[in-house]
């Protein structure tokens, strides 16, 4: 029999995530040096992870040949105290976009309504339609999420809303009293998932805390892939009510949390002053990128998080050009955005680098 007759036909269509490309690629793609190549795609902190956090994840190296702790004791005590909720009402996940999984295979079946932004982040509409569920995508007028848009589409189907803030790749955010009372106005058969992917690098994140006090059933998501700098190491959480995070739980792999990224994380959420030292410096960089654009009569949206969507005609043509010259960018076709290039913040001299670039492109 054909392996196609075999498939499963919810597969057939889903589409497939398109990551940023990786450095290793773009070197061999062009022949460059890898340390010529400067990657502005994927998000990530720049200025690396915490040194306490390498300090652990080395230390524990010595003991791989170990099945990690699957219930990550330690991590979710860590956790417990920074947020003051009890360790049982997290979740972790390989990455948090393995926890928007989890969502749906808790949560998800055939026919269920799933809300989101049109330019929401993508992963989003792909789990929903992995679970066969329907993504449902409300417009972004100025490529914000308007909540009473989101609300009028809100009726008996819909099970599960998505709140990216700030949004990828749009970088823009919800107030704390937006969500607050768009939470309240929801049915209480609909699960808030609000994404905090960036949150920290926006100084007004709206806190979710509260909503969870009151019983609400949301789910706050957490990585530790961007401003903790662990990307690699895939480690992202969920919080909730405790009988959300038993439902999470108990639909993971027992093992999904190696051994290196559990101490890193802990170590990584100790180091305060790490965090601070790299909002400081990417708000440096969005304000250079901003201004640069500016002067290049290039539009953006005004982002608070650590990339930046810049409308700059043909995206794919730019992003070839700029591939060339070793500065990897990521343009935004899967999100419907052809004139859009998102540009994730460097360290200073990648970005003062990536700027020269660009101008060399446009003064050429
Ligand atoms: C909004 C948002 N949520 C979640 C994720 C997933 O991150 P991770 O799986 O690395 O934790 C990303 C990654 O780029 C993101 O942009």
């Amino acid at each position: 029999m054909n392996i196609a007759e075999l498939i499963n036909p919810k597969i057939r269509t889903q589409p497939i995530y398109e990551p940023g490309k990786p450095i290793e690629e773009v070197a061999r793609e062009i022949g460059l040096d890898l340390n010529e190549i400067c990657k502005l795609a994927s998000n990530e902190n720049p200025l690396g992870a915490s040194p306490l956090a390498i300090q652990a994840a080395t230390h524990a190296l010595s003991k791989v040949h170990l099945y990690p702790d699957g219930a990550s004791y330690y991590l979710k005590e860590s956790l417990s105290q920074h947020w003051n909720l009890e360790p049982n009402q997290f979740t972790l996940g390989n990455g948090s976009n393995e926890v928007i999984e989890l969502i749906g295979h808790a949560f998800l079946k055939d026919g269920d309504e799933v809300l989101m932004g049109s330019q929401a982040f993508i992963v989003y509409k792909l789990v929903t339609l992995l679970f066969g569920a329907i993504p449902v995508e409300v417009e972004m007028p100025d490529y914000k999420h308007d909540l009473s848009r989101m609300l009028d589409k809100v009726h008996d189907k819909t099970k599960l809303v998505f709140l990216p803030s700030p949004n990828n790749p749009t970088g823009t955010a919800n107030t704390e009293n937006e969500i607050y009372e768009f939470v309240r106005a929801l049915p209480d058969s609909v699960i808030f998932c609000f994404d905090e992917a960036y949150a920290e690098y926006n100084q007004e994140a709206p806190n979710l805390l509260p909503l969870i006090e009151e019983g609400r059933k949301v789910i706050g998501l957490r990585t530790f892939s961007k401003i903790y700098g662990l990307a690699g190491l895939r480690i992202g959480y969920s919080y909730s009510n405790s009988k959300i995070s038993g439902l999470l739980n108990q639909v993971r792999e027992p093992f999904n949390i190696n051994s290196i990224a559990q101490v890193a994380a802990v170590a990584a959420l100790k180091d305060k002053n790490h965090v601070i030292t790299c909002r400081e410096q990417n708000k440096v960089g969005r304000d250079l990128w901003s201004e640069e654009l500016e002067a290049l009569g290039i539009p953006y949206i005004p982002s608070q998080a650590n990339f930046i969507l810049a409308e700059v005609g043909n995206a794919q043509k730019l992003f070839f050009e700029l591939q060339d010259k070793g500065v990897i960018t990521r343009p935004m076709k899967p999100y419907g955005l052809e004139n859009h290039l998102r540009i994730s913040i460097g360290t200073c001299e990648q970005n003062k680098h990536a700027v020269e670039v660009l101008k060399g492109i446009y003064n050429k």
